[in-house]
C-alpha cells in the first residue's frame, strides 16, 4: 500500500484530538433532501467474485429506479479504482482501505437521500461488517451475486482469471486470495442460473417497499 497516514490503522483519533470539529449539526441533513426527492436513501451493497455480474445487475437496477423517478449513484470497483482509490492495490491492507473509502462515499450519498449502488467483491465478512457499520446497519442491504468461480472464470470478460491462472496477477480474489461468502445477506442472486430480470425484480421486490417516501 502507498504510505498514508488515513489508512485502516488501529489508532483512528477522534476529531478534536486532530482538531477538527465537524458542523453537520448546522446542515440540512438525511430528511430535508429525502423530502426534496421524495424518496428514502439506502445503500444496496454487491458482494461477490469478479466477473459475478454485479455491476451489470446494479446498472440493470440503477434504469429501472431511474425510470420510476429515483435518483441513484452507483460506485463500482473499476471505476473508483482507478479515480479516488487508484493508489490502492490488492494486498488485505489496501482492500480495507478501499472498502473503508468507499463505505465512507456511499454514507455520504446516502446522506443526500441518494440510493447508493456500491459493487465491489468485498472479499470478507470483516469488511462488509465495516461497511455497514460507516453506513449503518439499518439502511445497509448485502446482496450476494453468488455466481460460482467456474462459471466467472468461463466468462472470464475481463481476462484476469486466464492471467491470474498465469501467475500474472497475484492476490487475485477465487484463485489466489480469498472470498468469504456472507453469513446472511438480503437476498443471494446466482447469474448462472438466473436470468438479469429475474435478478432485478427481486432486488426491486425487496427495495421498493424501504425507498418509498
Ligand atoms: S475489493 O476486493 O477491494 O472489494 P474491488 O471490487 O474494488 O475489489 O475491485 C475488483 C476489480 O479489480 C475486479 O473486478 C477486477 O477487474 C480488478 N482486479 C485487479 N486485480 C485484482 C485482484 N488481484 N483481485 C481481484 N480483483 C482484481
Amino acid at each position: 500500500m502507498t504510505t498514508d497516514n488515513t489508512t485502516a490503522s488501529s489508532t483512528v483519533m477522534t476529531g478534536r484530538e486532530r482538531n477538527v470539529y465537524p458542523i453537520f449539526d448546522r446542515m440540512l441533513g438525511k430528511e430535508d433532501k429525502e423530502n426534496l426527492l421524495q424518496q428514502r436513501g439506502i445503500v444496496i451493497w454487491f458482494t461477490g467474485l469478479s466477473g459475478s455480474g454485479k455491476s451489470t445487475i446494479a446498472i440493470a437496477v440503477e434504469r429501472e429506479l431511474h425510470k420510476r423517478g429515483l435518483l441513484c449513484r452507483i460506485l463500482d470497483g473499476d471505476n473508483v479504482r482507478s479515480g479516488i482509490n487508484n493508489n490502492l492495490g490488492f494486498f488485505p491492507e489496501d482492500r480495507i482501505e478501499n472498502i473503508r473509502r468507499i463505505a465512507e462515499v456511499s454514507k455520504l450519498f446516502l446522506d443526500t437521500g441518494i440510493i447508493t449502488l456500491a459493487a465491489f467483491i468485498s472479499p470478507s465478512n470483516e469488511l462488509r461488517e465495516m461497511a455497514a457499520a460507516i453506513i449503518g446497519k439499518e439502511l445497509f442491504y448485502e446482496i450476494y451475486v453468488s455466481t460460482p468461480i467456474e462459471e466467472c472464470e468461463r466468462r472470464d470478460v475481463k481476462g484476469l482469471y486466464a492471467k491470474a491462472r498465469r501467475g500474472e496477477i497475484k492476490e487475485f480474489t477465487g484463485v489466489s486470495a480469498p472470498f468469504e461468502p456472507p453469513v446472511d445477506p438480503a437476498l443471494a442472486l446466482d447469474t448462472s442460473v438466473l436470468s438479469l430480470e429475474e435478478s432485478v425484480n427481486r432486488i426491486l421486490n425487496l427495495i421498493l417497499p424501504k425507498i418509498k417516501y
